[in-house]
C-alpha cells in the first residue's frame, strides 16, 4: 500500500555509506577518538531515543513540551506559517502542539519533517497523515549538516529545530549550520529553536546517565551501527557508557570507555583500531546554552531573536528568530519585543 505521505531521499543513494566511511575513518584514527552523533539514529537508536524522552532523569523533552503547550499559539500568531519545516523531527511528538496551533489559526497547509532516520519519518508520517487529514506531509530523508535545501513550499515558513539538537553540533558546525539556514530563509520566514540551558551539573549528568541504562544502550548503539554498516567487530559490552560535564565548554560529553586493551577491526575500511584499557571514544557533545549566548550565535548568522520563552523552572529555552535586515533590525512577521 502506498504511504499516505511523500517521502523523498534528498541525498544521492550512496551518501550515507560514503559519509559513514569518512566519519569512522576520520574519527577512529584521531586522538582522542570521536564519532559524530548522527550515527546513533538507525531504527533501534531512534526507538531508544524515544525511550530516553520518557525517563524520569531526562527533563528536556518535558520542559520543551511545557513551553510549547504555553506558547504554541503565540508562535503561530507571530509566524502565520503556511509551511512547518522541522529539522531532526524524530517522532514529531511535540510538533503536534505547533501543528494544532497553526491549524487553529487557519494558516497551516504543509508539514516537512527532515531527518536522517527514515524509520522515524515513516512512523511519524503514517501517524500524522491519519491525525491531520488534509495536511500535506512531505518527509525528507536528509542530513541537515550536509544539505539544507528547503522545499519550495508556500511561505511564510516556520523552521522548527526542537529538542536541543542544535547543541549536538560543535560550535563551528553550529555557526556554519545557522548561516546556511539563514541563507535559506526568505523575508517573513521564522526559525524556532529549542536549546537546553546550563544548570546544576548533577542534574545534567543524571539526564545523560540514567539509572535504567537506556542512555547507555543508546550510546553503545553507535557501535552496532558501525558493525553493521562497515563489517566491524566492536564488542559493545567491552565499552562502558560515560557522561561527563565539560564545564569549560558548558557541554555534556557522552563517551564510550574501553574496558580492556583491545583492537577493533573495521573490515570495509581495512582498518585496525587499537584501544588502550580506559581509553575513551567521544560519541556526542550536548551543549547547554544561556540566553545571551544563543542570542549572539543567532545574530552572528543574521538572525534576530524576537521571542525567548522558557519553562517555569528555566531548564530549557525556546527562541523564535527572524531574518535580520542588513542593519540588524528584525524584518516583520513576529511581534516586537523579546519577552521572557
Ligand atoms: N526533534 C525530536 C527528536 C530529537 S532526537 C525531539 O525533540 O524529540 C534528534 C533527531 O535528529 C533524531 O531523530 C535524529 O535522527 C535527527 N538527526 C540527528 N542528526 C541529524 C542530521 N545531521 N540530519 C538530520 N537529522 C538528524
Ligand atoms: C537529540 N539530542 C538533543 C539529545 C541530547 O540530549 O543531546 C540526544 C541524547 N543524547 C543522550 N540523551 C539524549
Amino acid at each position: 500500500m502506498a504511504a499516505p505521505f511523500d517521502l523523498t531521499r534528498l541525498l544521492p543513494a550512496d551518501h550515507f555509506d560514503a559519509a559513514l566511511r569518512h566519519d569512522v575513518r576520520t574519527g577512529l584514527t584521531a586522538d582522542p577518538k570521536w564519532l559524530p552523533p548522527k550515527w546513533f539514529y538507525d531504527a533501534r537508536g531512534s526507538e531508544l531515543f524515544e525511550q530516553i524522552t520518557r525517563l524520569p532523569e531526562y527533563y528536556p523533552t518535558r520542559a520543551e513540551r511545557a513551553i510549547l503547550t504555553a506558547r504554541a499559539a503565540e508562535a503561530a500568531a507571530a509566524t502565520r506559517a503556511r509551511t512547518l519545516v522541522e529539522l531532526g523531527s524524530g517522532s514529531s511528538e511535540k510538533t503536534r502542539l505547533l501543528l494544532d496551533a497553526l491549524r487553529d489559526l487557519g494558516t497551516l497547509e504543509s508539514y516537512v519533517p527532515v531527518d536522517v532516520s527514515e524509520s522515524a519519518l515513516r512512523e511519524a508520517g503514517d501517524a500524522l497523515a491519519a491525525e491531520y487529514p488534509g495536511l500535506a506531509v512531505h518527509a525528507l530523508v536528509s542530513d541537515f549538516t550536509a544539505t539544507l535545501a528547503l522545499p519550495p513550499t508556500r511561505g511564510p515558513r516556520l523552521v522548527a529545530f526542537l529538542g536541543g539538537t542544535l547543541g549536538n553540533l560543535l560550535p563551528d558546525e553550529r555557526a556554519a549550520f545557522l548561516a546556511a539556514l539563514r541563507r535559506e530563509l526568505e523575508p517573513g520566514d521564522s526559525l524556532l529553536v529549542g536549546t537546553d540551558l546550563v544548570k546544576d551539573p548533577a542534574v545534567l549528568v543524571a539526564a545523560y546517565d540514567d539509572a535504567a541504562g537506556v542512555t547507555a544502550a543508546f550510546d553503545r548503539n553507535v557501535l552496532h551501527v558501525v558493525n553493521r554498516g562497515l563489517d566491524a567487530d566492536f564488542d559493545p559490552d567491552a565499552f562502558a557508557h560515560v557522561a561527563h560535564w565539560n564545564a569549560a565548554n558548558e557541554w555534556i560529553e557522552m563517551r564510550l570507555r574501553s574496558l580492556r586493551e583491545q583492537t577493533v577491526k573495521i573490515r570495509d575500511l581495512d582498518l585496525a583500531v587499537p584501544f588502550a584499557e580506559g581509553e575513551e571514544l567521544r560519541t556526542e557533545v550536548s551543549a547547554k546554552f544561556r540566553r545571551r549566548g544563543i542570542t549572539a550565535e543567532l545574530a552572528a548568522a543574521g538572525l534576530e531573536l524576537v521571542h525567548w520563552w522558557t519553562d517555569p523552572e528555566e531548564r530549557f529555552g525556546l527562541s523564535l528568530a527572524t531574518p535580520a535586515d542588513r542593519d540588524g533590525a528584525a524584518r516583520d512577521a513576529a511581534a516586537p519585543g523579546g519577552d521572557s
